[in-house]
């Protein structure tokens, strides 16, 4: 053994042992004759002593130790002197007084401290992830990952579910995002592409029988990064037979309050609140709403129809709607300010941004004022007082909700909105099943082609298919959307009828989806299923601002690994073999 303990566990009922601990050089301070080492391994610090007047050469040996270094040193646990005890570490009441040293490996000088606080670059924290993997809080965090993976794997185990993997080298499914696009060698010009969800093989399990299956599944979608997405990414994947949408929903709830409580005893709402897609855009703009804070849109379509402001009315004659945000106090915000708030709103996508102050005597104090009768407008909007700035976007009600839910999330942080200790989990129910996408002038499927219609909305699809609502939740937490899942289809004619609506050509549905459509006339059972973002729940539970601190070895924005420089060239040997020309003028790994 090269270690009897580990650097977290020593405390006083320890004291007089003799103790060998492994671990890494985390401070050296030098008090003249006195050399204290702080070592540290995944469990903690311990002090160690090293004393010239007790033992000289063991002293000099500990001069010449550096941050990082690896050590193994042996020594009694003695009681700290009173004044120098650390009540905030659990072995800060004793410390080793060293009789052995040995030093295990060296470090170079390193690019950065290994402590919490790191003053350095993302990419260089990326570049020597190792070293970064050693701080503390990524420590803890890849921790939280381990114990709420293996929390869900005894959750769904208890409750029957199978653990089952699908397969990585796969045909492409649509959940939406480019694929990720592996060539296959002994099949020259075809393609594997990497699961964007594992959402058919789920499906062909349940008609497979498997009735409950659970992964803890790798999806790979080559999409525009943002701060909770990642190229690479984790779902807790889960499908059941005959089952409602109501069990699954049960099913997830118990799960995610189960995960807050055993891991950071937080205790989320019973039962967890719903809106349907429809309120969510109303109020808030999003179909993901962040519910620690209020600032809802405010309705001012019925104000803006008779009013005699051009833009507001001309926007309701063309079928949209007016709503706003009433931002308190915000009668204080300079021109500059206001003017800095318009030109954001355009970049989201408005064409204009209305606004008028109401100021200490309850009038409207703006340059639009005049086309506004004040007491018709106060009276559209009874929670708007004295002091505060009202701002509009009168357009189609997409435009209006994604500038105002946009609008919405910045002013909360910028006045400091948002209360941090809240917890606001939320179910969004009853998504519409198609999108009408306009770049290409047919419909698209909101969430994907394989989820259920409302039994009830089922004659829609003929009639008026944007209208038809699906059997689709979201889970959203705090403003992120944290998984999502659905009832399918399990009728092969359904199936085909929603390829259609897609138009999806019998061919290319054949092509593409051939063996669904195959399994679902061989005897499908209902079903449905959810997917949670693993590494966005962690980001949630943890506390951190990034994705990538959940991920052990993430990629940056631009989908590079900065410690392997994933990825690269290739020899040109490897491309042939492949049948694989490239068109741009990189040059090849060894040319
Ligand atoms: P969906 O596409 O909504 O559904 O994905 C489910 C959840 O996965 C997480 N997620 C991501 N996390 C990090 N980086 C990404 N790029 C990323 N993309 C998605 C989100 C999301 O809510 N097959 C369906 C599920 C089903 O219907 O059962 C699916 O994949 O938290
Ligand atoms: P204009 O008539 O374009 O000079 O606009 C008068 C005011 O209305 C300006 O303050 C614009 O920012 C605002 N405005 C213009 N278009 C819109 C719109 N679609 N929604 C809300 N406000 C708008």
């Amino acid at each position: 053994m090269i270690r009897s303990h580990s650097c977290g566990e020593l405390s006083l009922p320890q004291v007089g042992q003799t103790v060998t601990l492994a671990g890494w050089v985390a401070s050296r301070r030098d008090h003249g004759g006195v050399i204290f080492i702080d070592i540290r391994d995944r469990y903690g610090l311990t002090q160690i002593v090293f004393d010239s007047e007790e033992n000289a050469p063991l002293h000099a040996v500990a001069d010449r130790l550096r941050n990082e270094y690896v050590i193994s040193i042996t020594g009694k646990v003695s009681v700290r002197p009173d004044e120098s005890e650390n009540l905030h570490l659990p072995t800060g009441r004793i410390e080793i007084r060293a009789q052995t040293l040995e030093l295990l490996n060296e470090a170079k000088p390193l690019p950065f401290s290994v402590e919490d606080d790191v003053h350095t670059s993302e990419s260089l924290r990326l570049e020597h992830r190792y070293l970064d993997l050693r701080r503390p809080k990524m420590q803890q965090l890849l921790q939280l990952r381990s114990q709420v993976s293996h929390l869900t794997r005894q959750y769904l185990h208890e409750k029957q579910f199978i653990e089952v993997e699908t397969p990585i080298l796969t045909k492409s499914t649509p959940e939406g995002a480019r694929d990720y696009l592996v060539p296959s060698r002994v099949n020259p010009g075809d393609f594997f592409a990497l699961p964007q969800s594992p959402q058919l093989f789920k499906q062909i399990l349940m008609i497979g029988g498997l009735d409950r299956y659970f992964q803890i599944a790798r999806c790979f979608r080559d999409e525009d990064l943002r701060l909770d997405r990642q190229p690479e990414f984790t779902q807790i994947d889960l499908e059941m037979s005959f089952v409602e949408r109501e069990d699954i929903m049960q099913l997830i709830e118990d799960l995610i309050r189960l995960l807050f409580k055993d891991t950071k005893h937080i205790d989320l709402p019973n039962p967890i609140p719903r809106l349907t897609y429809e309120e969510a855009m109303s109020r808030y703009g999003t179909d993901k709403p962040d519910q620690r804070f209020e600032l809802l849109l405010q309705d001012l379509s019925e104000f803006a129809k008779t009013c005699d402001f051009q833009v507001f009315r001309r926007a309701i004659e063309s079928g949209g709607m007016v709503k706003g945000l009433i931002i308190p106090k915000g009668a204080a915000f300079t021109r500059n300010r206001i003017d800095n708030l318009i030109e954001t709103a355009k970049e989201f996508g408005a064409k204009g941004l209305a606004w008028v102050k109401i100021n200490d005597e309850g009038q409207l104090d703006s340059s639009i004022a005049k086309f506004l009768n004040t007491a018709a407008l106060r009276e559209a909007l009874p929670s708007a007082n004295p002091g505060d700035l009202l701002v509009f976007v009168a357009d189609q009600a997409t435009t209006v909700h994604q500038v105002l839910g946009r609008l919405r999330l910045l002013l909360g942080e910028e006045l400091q909105l948002v209360d941090r200790t809240r917890w606001e989990p939320l179910w969004v129910t009853d998504f519409p099943m198609f999108e009408y996408d306009e770049a290409s002038q047919r419909h698209v499927a909101l969430h994907h082609p394989f989820t259920a219609p409302h039994p009830e909305d089922i004659p829609l699809l003929d009639s008026a298919p944007l209208e038809a609502k699906t059997l689709a939740y979201d889970l959203v937490l705090n403003g992120f959307e944290l998984g999502g899942g659905s009832i399918r289809i399990h009728s092969p004619n359904m199936q085909e009828k929603v390829f259609d609506l897609l138009k999806i050509s019998k061919e290319e549905a054949r092509e593409k989806f051939g063996f669904l459509l195959d399994a679902l006339e061989s005897g499908a059972p209902p079903h449905g299923g959810i997917a949670l973002g693993l590494d966005r729940l962690i980001m949630l539970l943890g506390q951190t601002e990034s994705i990538r601190d959940t991920i052990p070895f993430p990629k940056t924005q631009k989908a590079q690994c900065l410690m392997t420089h994933a990825p690269s060239s290739v020899a040109p040997e490897q491309l042939q073999e492949l049948s694989i020309r490239t068109t741009t003028k990189k040059p090849t790994a060894d040319s």
